[in-house]
């Protein structure tokens, strides 16, 4: 089932979609919750840790996955995700670090990487509730328009168009890095639950295609509407075509 909430604006959307990874985290206490990097949920994050100073939440038992990781960035760079996730909700809240995951940006061998990111994922026993952000091509995580969907995780080449969104963080378009690992569709497929906050009229676009379009993986994104429990929680410029 697709259900979609619309908040007024940016802080609304994130209060929104806040509230039902709080659900989520107070009703299963040690769920495993797949977050995502990108503007689109940093305002998540920013209220669950208000929650979480306020003493209304607990992450002490809750384990992560994240979708993805650039290739060749470690964990001190700042423009790596670990680092985001570190920045914008793990040091802030009382989750342990043991229980955070995150492909390894700087993993020698590749295949193996992807093994040990699929291992990860399994025996955390699969995922509660993913946290999905879209890029304007449909992409989910690291998933680029393709000609099939990748299942499970895989080291991707960048879309042109991502690296060029994806720009605007770093210093100068030849610094983003040009491959990333992500976790794979069928694995986001799994997720119990799917929440997916977008923001901004020049996602519309891409929400009506996605939601409302045929399922093709060259919008990564469609094949959502396979899922049985989608939430897409958008602010009303990105919700305004459908
Ligand atoms: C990045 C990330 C995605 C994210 C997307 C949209 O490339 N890998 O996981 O959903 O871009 O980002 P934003 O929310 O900043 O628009």
């Amino acid at each position: 089932m697709l259900r979609i909430y619309c908040g007024e604006n940016y802080d609304e959307m994130s209060r929104k979609a806040a509230n039902i990874i709080a659900a989520q985290v107070i009703t299963k206490p040690d769920c495993v919750l797949g977050l995502a990097t990108g503007s689109s949920p940093i305002g998540t994050y920013k209220q669950l840790i208000d929650w979480y100073e306020k003493g209304d939440l607990d992450f002490s038992q809750v384990s992560t996955v994240n979708l993805d990781e650039y290739q060749g960035l470690s964990h001190e760079d700042s423009q790596s995700y670990y680092y985001f996730m570190n920045e914008n909700l793990f040091k802030h809240v009382n989750i342990d670090q043991a229980h955070t995951n995150l492909p390894n940006g700087l993993a020698k061998n590749v295949e193996e990487e992807c093994e040990r990111y699929n291992k990860v994922i399994q025996s955390c026993g699969g995922v509660d509730l993913q946290l999905l952000g879209i890029g304007h091509n449909g992409h989910i995580g690291f998933n680029e328009p393709a000609e099939v969907f990748e299942k499970e995780t895989h080291l991707v080449e960048l879309a042109e168009s991502t690296i060029k969104a994806n720009a605007r963080l770093f210093e100068n378009e030849n610094d983003v890095p040009r491959h990333a690992f992500t976790m794979g569709i069928k694995t986001i497929m799994q997720a119990k639950k799917v929440v997916i906050v977008v923001s901004g009229e020049d996602k519309a676009k891409i929400i009506k295609e996605a939601f409302f379009g045929p399922v093709t993986p060259k919008v990564p994104a469609s094949i959502l509407q396979m899922h049985n429990d989608v939430c897409i929680v958008g602010d009303k410029a990105a919700l305004s075509l459908i």
